[in-house]
């Protein structure tokens, strides 16, 4: 299936389900309600966005069928009509506002739904959007999701709700996330929210504020009881996992923690992920974003000590030239990115490596973008999501620097990007034939049903035989065939 982003955007092609940071418009509905009072009434829930979106509209499903609500795949059916979105690029945004005209166009129709904004747009426009979207009846922030029972009330008495507070605290730590849309075999866990990078480009940090970890009993718990129900892989999930510390100690406890690195009491994202991998050895681990910056070896020699850490890292670069990482506020620059790299090759040796890329940042000139493509002939990644720059209001690059490159450029930039990126998967997908790897099932393939498909370690599709496997078994598969975006093979055990 080709994952089609937005118009300029492109990700690369996986089958049969994409499971990545850049699934959109995803209707999800409930897998049980546990036995909870109904109170006659139906939700519907589509998410845009990153995968923090998927997993925060998994714990607001937990916050609305604990105030009674059932869920529904049809929002036809719905009485609360609620869109996760997503502001990181200007096409994104534009996105969600069709569909809320769509959306909006039916309640007319149908008397009596409440139509509810949540995620970053909301936060990001606030009581503008009531404004602008009239058929708009609650906007709540990604730290609000508690109060969506009172928000909902106060809108069903006509009244429009708006609640965009920004927390330092709220993580929904004891909040048991409902699965959606789930195939039994991997979830996500938030381990932290919010960001305190400020890279000039994004809206990130604005639109879910400051940086905190999650508790990490509540994380382990978790895990652990999705282990229990048969779950097989759980992916650790924040905008910058590698600074993720928790402490319980009264003294740390609010403070970023970062002067606290070698404190005993403090866990950080090598301890909080080894607590995780040291469930069941046959529960997969996996995590996401790594910022460069902050990657530590400590967190590669954790990787390569535990088998069930998967061996694959997700390590934004956004540009190959320190001139225009400078600009970015990225906080690295070409050498130390390199010197990352080169640590993950000595250390896990056998570790894909992914990226995200912006082509055409301000004031990029043709050579600093070359400096792009010759760093990707360097790592060769195994799958990249690569975007034009779109400038996003308020930002410090909005601000600051002339969105100057024209998109006509940019584009051009960007299927350099694109191209250079097909190669280099093609080329790693062809080198994989004849390697055995082992694979964790995940589900029937769409195109045949006779055949399954799962995952290795390195994070890559394969499609194979169904015999007499089931989803969430292990399995040994030969790779016999490929193409750029999957590989085929057969099951040797
Ligand atoms: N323009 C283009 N791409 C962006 N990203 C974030 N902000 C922007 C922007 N303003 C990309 C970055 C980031 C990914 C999630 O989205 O590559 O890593
Ligand atoms: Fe945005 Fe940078 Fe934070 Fe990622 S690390 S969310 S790109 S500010």
């Amino acid at each position: 299936m080709e994952n089609t982003l937005y118009n300029n955007e492109v990700a690369f092609e996986i089958e049969p389900k994409v499971v990545d940071e850049t699934r959109q418009g995803e209707t999800l509905t409930l897998e049980k309600k546990n036995g909870l009072r109904s109170n006659g009434k139906k939700f519907y829930i589509e998410s845009y966005g990153c995968q923090m979106n998927f997993a925060d509209s998994e714990v607001v499903a937990s916050i609305l069928a604990n105030a009674g609500f059932d869920s529904t795949s049809e929002f036809l059916e719905a009485d609360l009509i609620l869109i996760n979105t997503c502001s990181i690029r200007d096409n994104a945004e534009q996105r969600v506002r069709y569909r809320l005209q769509h959306l909006g166009a039916v309640k007319k129709k149908k008397r009596g739904a409440v139509i509810g904004v949540l995620g970053c747009m909301a936060e990001r426009l606030k009581e503008k959007f009531l404004e602008e979207e009239k058929l708009v009846d609650i906007v709540a922030g990604p730290d609000a999701y508690r109060a969506l029972p009172s928000l909902i009330e106060e809108a069903e008495t006509g009244q429009k709700s708006v609640n965009v507070l920004l927390s330092r605290e709220e993580t929904y730590a004891e909040i048991s996330p409902v699965r959606l849309n789930s195939n039994g075999v991997s979830a996500f866990i938030s381990i932290m929210r919010g960001c305190d990078n400020m890279c000039a480009f994004c809206v990130v940090p604005f639109t879910r504020g400051r940086e905190r970890s999650r508790d990490a009993e509540s994380i382990v718990n978790e895990a652990r009881e999705l282990y229990k129900n048969g779950y097989r892989e759980v992916t650790l999930l924040g905008q910058n996992v590698d600074s993720y510390r928790f402490s319980k100690d009264e003294k740390l406890v609010g403070k970023k923690l970062v002067d606290a690195k070698y404190d005993e009491s403090v866990i950080n994202f090598a301890r909080l992920m080894e607590m995780v991998a040291q469930i069941a050895t046959d529960l997969r681990v996996r995590f996401s974003t790594s910022h460069p910056k902050d990657m530590t070896d400590d967190v590669l020699h954790t990787m390569a000590k535990y088998h069930n850490i998967c061996k694959y890292i997700h390590l934004p670069v956004q540009s190959g030239n320190s001139r225009i990482l400078g600009m970015m506020n990225r906080t690295y620059n070409r050498e130390w990115y390199q010197q990352r790299i080169a640590a993950i090759k000595t250390i896990v040796p056998e570790a894909a490596i992914s990226t995200d890329i912006i082509a055409g940042f301000c004031s990029e000139t043709e050579e600093e973008h070359q400096d792009t493509l010759s760093l990707m002939e360097e790592v060769k990644y195994s799958m990249a999501y690569m975007f034009a720059y779109s400038e996003r209001p308020g930002t410090v690059a909005a601000k600051k620097f002339a969105d100057d490159i024209p998109e006509e450029t940019k584009k051009r930039r960007l299927q350099e990007i694109v191209d250079l990126h097909r190669k280099h998967s093609w080329e790693l997908n062809l080198a994989d034939v004849g390697k055995t790897f082992e694979v964790l099932v995940e589900g029937v393939s769409l195109r045949n049903e006779a055949e399954l498909y799962g995952r290795n370690s390195q994070n890559k599709v394969i499609v194979f035989q169904k015999k007499n496997l089931a989803p969430g078994m292990y399995a040994s598969v030969k790779v016999t065939d490929c193409t750029s975006g999957t590989l085929r093979g057969e099951v040797i055990e």
